[in-house]
């Protein structure tokens, strides 16, 4: 238990009491403490080796396969209290448990692998079934590398013709603050003045502000921390049954993935239902002192939370999206929804946005609970958004299973794309976001040398850290992307209908892609071959269209061409790609498949005032340049009438021009001179996505003579979208569509950082209401206006709005003005700002990394938010526990010049184990930036110059 020991005592012995007792006999108690960053030396991870052990044994870090789990008896039982109301309480974060797995032997032998993590295994045992009689057992020992594996050695052999044999183990461990495994977590609950009237006058001495510390425990066990609650076989195929018992405190209750059954007195035994057979990473437990809402409509439906968020109505809407989407998802999968009942939480710390535990999800607070006052409509998406991914692994992941995690797109990429389906059913017409969100970040690290194909081998992906690595934006927004170019490839409806096969013919089982690949060709012939082709190699091309001759050739795209690599990595093969276009002469969209570069009649545009445009509506992952004949056209045609174009392609054309230009293989001023039509625009989709690439130009010259025509050109163009929304910004409403509504947000929030005075003017006054106690910034708004407010404002706006987000109770309000503080442009206050987020009672630990990474976004924070991750990195990651490649991804984004890139090779050379690949991408986007900033800076001024 080496990382373990520390932190318990951080949270028992930090803890300062203050009681006061009155006349009618209520004890109150603050309980405040702050955990205690103990400072623990780095310990770099051991590296992967072979286990050593005699016989018989794992040639890797997967269990051997003779072991079959079929059924798990566990009981925990945590031993915290949720409030200290006395000064006796001893409060304490151990939890103990046993465990009986009954495993299926198929192969003689005298060992038993199961996996254990930080864990003190006391007791085995280890019995035949059905006879009851004991194997006596030599010893066991836990490895010390990254295997996990408890190693079981017994004196006799048990037999492999599929006898059955029942593995009792004991247990003890600590419930960490370190959001991993069975965890303590924490909030604030505030007494409220008038449940409490009889002691008005203990009040009075209190000055009516009483709130004390409530503990819970809740788990995070995906991908690979089950093995850190109970000794198990943690693997997602690995699928059992599982009866769970939780034994805890009076005044908590306990949840897990089926319906629990309370009896027991001093303790409360909650025993569980047994849950249907099911992966060990899915399981979650959670004990506290939360209220719920349910509904009932053919499954139970709960909303956990805080008694005070349950009360204040902020659970409803999360439970009313939930019943439609859970509907929508039957109708459309074709199968029911298998359990009795679905219970969702809100957490106050956890570091996913969302788990989707079978039957029992877990939620960060913004990701459940929505607040109508404080609230936009950004934020009620998210809600509807998280549940719609969450229930969509319900089947996606729940019911059929990966069989490994080099597959875990076959979970992530389905429930990111069905997301946008489910959405739709709940009132959120954002089908077309998809492109904005998931297909154009995906492209962008997809460019990079250093990207991954979406499936890995299996054997490729072994140590926990190696699995974490996978949950990134290939994983679950390429699969996605991919995905969406299979369904228009084969038509939604054949799409759909081999879905609901896949479903049906694998439920409470695990697949590898081919599996699917063969239920969609019982619709549609071919998909196998033409998928493997991008699902097996990492990148995408870009397809180059001569439209004189409509000679049509494809590349893979990368940002860097290295010197040593022409048009193709090493063994990579051309794509198969299904190019849509229309054409000026004939708006009916029509499709070629093209495999090998060959002259395309159908590309050749006869007349000179022709254009083509191929890859409508974005649905295949690649992107499309153009001779620059045609590339002139299409920006004519925008400029005449913008409507011609598809909404999506408006967008999508700005984001090819722009990249195609950063792989050098488009002059940037065509990319730059297909923003001036937008002057003209006021959608939401083609705005965003010049946002986007302007923001990275930004990015490159804010430190540079560059930076003041841009601004000044942004101004310009900004302009008519601010005016266009200003009757409403005046006025305090919205508009009525969600993408307006957007863009509006757009408008004010480029207006007011290009420096538009009316913006400023407009930000300054209602932030000044604010301050004067009344705040009537409209919830969409807020983000913005705070942030303006603060960059253009002074210490006091900002100790004000510091002040703000901590009495905040709703997330959705603390996130806004927590985002607004990193805009200050006082090098000093984002410098303490950066310490803060080391002190979880300031900043939780789940929002570290979102802080830093808005630090360095704002100019003036950037060099302090590196420094910052660099001095403490090896406490982050100790601390955290988490992959943080988002983290340093976010840091560097403006790096460009050959010292920061030393820096970043310099921290090569440390131990980043955690983030590795992350690292690589990071080194190669620098190189990509230096490069392009050298040859394009010029160029880029010139032409901002010239716009003046
Ligand atoms: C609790 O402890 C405090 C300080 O040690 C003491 O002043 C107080 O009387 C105690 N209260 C009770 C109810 O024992
Ligand atoms: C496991 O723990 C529970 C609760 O402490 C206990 O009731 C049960 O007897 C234990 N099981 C075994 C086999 O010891
Ligand atoms: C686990 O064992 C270690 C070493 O004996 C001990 O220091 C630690 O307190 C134990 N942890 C628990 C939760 O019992
Ligand atoms: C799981 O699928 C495999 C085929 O991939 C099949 O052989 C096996 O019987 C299935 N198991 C169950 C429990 O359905
Ligand atoms: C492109 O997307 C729009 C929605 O933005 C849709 O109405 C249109 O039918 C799509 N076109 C094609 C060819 O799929
Ligand atoms: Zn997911």
């Amino acid at each position: 238990m080496a990382e373990g020991t520390g932190m318990s005592k951080a949270l028992a012995g930090g803890i300062g009491v203050l009681t006061v007792s009155s006349v009618c006999g209520l004890v109150l108690m603050t309980v405040m403490y702050k955990i205690q960053i103990d400072k623990f030396p780095p310990v770099s991870p051991p590296t992967p080796t072979k286990p050593v052990i005699p016989t018989g044994l794992p040639p890797t870090l997967r269990l051997p396969d003779y072991l079959i789990p079929e059924s798990y008896k566990v009981f925990l039982q945590p031993y915290f209290y949720s409030a200290i109301t006395n000064n006796y309480t001893n409060q304490s974060f151990i939890f103990t448990g046993n465990s009986t797995v009954r495993v299926k032997c198929m192969e003689h032998s005298k060992r038993i692998y199961l996996h254990v993590h930080d864990l003190n295994v006391t007791t085995v045992e280890v019995t035949k079934s059905d006879s009851n009689e004991k194997l006596v057992v030599s010893g066991y020992k836990i490895h010390q590398n990254e295997s996990n594996f408890l190693e079981i050695q017994l004196k006799e052999t048990m037999s492999g013709h599929g006898t059955y044999y029942d593995i009792f183990t004991k247990f003890e461990g600590e419930l960490l603050d370190n959001l991993a495994g069975f965890y303590a977590s924490w909030y604030t609950k505030n007494i409220k003045f008038e449940h409490n009237y009889c002691c008005l006058f203990l009040f009075t001495v209190l000055h009516k502000n009483v709130s004390t510390n409530r503990f819970l425990a809740t788990s995070l066990l995906k991908p690979t921390d089950a093995r850190k609650v109970f000794p198990c076989f943690d693997e997602p195929a690995l699928k059992a049954v599982f009866h769970i018992t939780v034994i805890h405190r009076p005044g908590t209750s306990a949840l897990s993935n089926e319906i629990g059954e309370i009896d027991g007195e001093e303790w409360i035994v909650t025993t569980f239902e047994k849950t249907p057979v099911m992966s060990t990473y899915l399981l979650a437990f959670t004990v506290s002192d939360f209220t719920y809402i349910s509904k009932s409509s053919g499954t139970n439906i709960h909303i956990h939370a805080r008694t005070e968020a349950i009360e204040a109505g902020h659970a409803d809407y999360a439970i009313q999206v939930t019943e439609n989407i859970l509907k929508y998802y039957q109708n459309i999968f074709g199968l029911k929804y298998p359990l009795k009942k679905i219970d969702q939480i809100a957490l106050p710390d956890i570091s996913a946005g969302a788990l989707e535990n079978w039957g029992f999800i877990s939620y960060q607070e913004s990701g459940l609970l929505y607040d109508k006052k404080t609230a936009s409509s950004f934020d009620q998406e998210r809600v509807a958004t998280m549940i719609a991914h969450a229930l969509a692994h319900q089947w996606f992941g729940n019911l059929v299973t990966m069989r490994w995690w080099n597959d875990l797109w076959l979970n992530e990429g389905f429930a990111t794309y069905m997301s946008y389906i489910g959405v739709q059913d709940a009132g959120w017409d954002l089908r077309d976001l998809i492109v904005l969100r998931e297909i154009q970040t995906a492209f962008q690290v997809d460019s990079l040398n250093s990207s991954h194909p979406l499936s890995l081998q299996e054997n490729y992906i072994q140590t926990s850290a190696e699995i974490i690595d996978l949950f990134d934006d290939i994983t679950y927004r390429k699969g996605a992307a991919l995905l969406r170019m299979l369904a228009t490839f084969m038509t939604e409806e054949a799409f759909m209908k081999g879905i609901k096969t896949y479903l049906d013919k694998f439920q409470y089982n695990n697949t590898v892609y081919n599996d699917l690949w063969n239920c969609l060709q019982e619709t549609k012939e071919n998909v196998e071959a033409f998928m493997s082709t991008w699902i097996e190699q990492a990148g995408y091309p870009v397809i180059t269209i001569i439209t004189q001759t409509g000679e049509t050739s494809q590349e893979h795209f990368l940002l860097l061409i290295h010197s040593n690599i022409v048009n193709f990595l090493p063994n990579s093969i051309p794509w198969q790609v299904d190019i849509r276009y229309i054409k000026s002469t004939d708006f009916a969209v029509k499709n070629e498949l093209l495999r090998v570069n060959v002259r395309r009649p159908h590309f050749e545009l006869k007349d000179k005032d022709d254009w083509l445009l191929a890859n409508v509506n974005c649905t295949g992952f690649f992107r499309v340049n153009y001779d620059e004949e045609n590339w002139n056209k299409l920006r004519m045609q925008l400029e005449r009438n913008h409507n011609v174009i598809p909404l999506i392609n408006r967008g999508q054309l700005i984001d090819d021009a722009f990249n195609i230009a950063r792989g050098h293989r488009l002059n940037v001023t065509i990319a730059l001179s297909l923003t001036k039509y937008l002057i003209n625009d006021t959608e939401y989709i083609p705005w965003e996505s010049a946002l986007k690439n302007l923001d990275h130009l930004i990015l490159m010259f804010d430190r540079s003579e560059v930076y003041g025509p841009i601004m000044k050109y942004l101004r310009k163009q900004i302009t008519p979208l601010y005016k266009h929304f200003e009757e409403y910004t005046l006025n305090g409403t919205i508009p009525e569509k969600h993408t307006e509504q957007y863009n509006q947000v757009n408008a004010i929030s480029v207006a007011c950082s290009s420096g538009f005075p009316e913006c400023i003017e407009m930000a300054k006054s209602l932030f000044k209401d604010y301050r004067n106690g009344t705040n009537d910034i409209h919830p969409n708004l807020r983000r913005a206006i705070y942030c303006s407010a603060i960059a253009s404002g002074d210490e006091y706006d900002w100790e004000f709005a510091w002040k703000e987000y901590q009495r905040a109770t709703v997330t959705a309000e603390k996130d806004k003005l927590r985002y607004a503080l990193t805009c200050t442009k006082e090098i000093w206050l984002l410098n303490r700002y950066l310490q803060y987020t080391l002190d979880p009672s300031k900043i939780r630990k789940m929002d570290l990394v979102s802080t830093i990474s808005y630090i360095a976004k704002n100019v003036a924070g950037q060099p302090l938010a590196w420094d910052f991750v660099r001095g403490h990195w090896s406490y982050i990651t100790q601390e955290y526990g988490i992959s943080l490649g988002s983290l340093l991804d976010a840091v560097t984004k403006r790096f460009s010049t050959d010292v920061e890139l030393e820096e970043v090779l310099e921290q090569d050379e440390d131990d980043q184990a955690l983030a590795a690949r992350a690292l690589e991408q990071v080194i190669e986007r620098t190189e990509a930036n230096i490069k392009w900033v050298k040859e394009n800076k010029q160029i880029v001024k010139e032409w901002f110059m010239g716009e003046l």
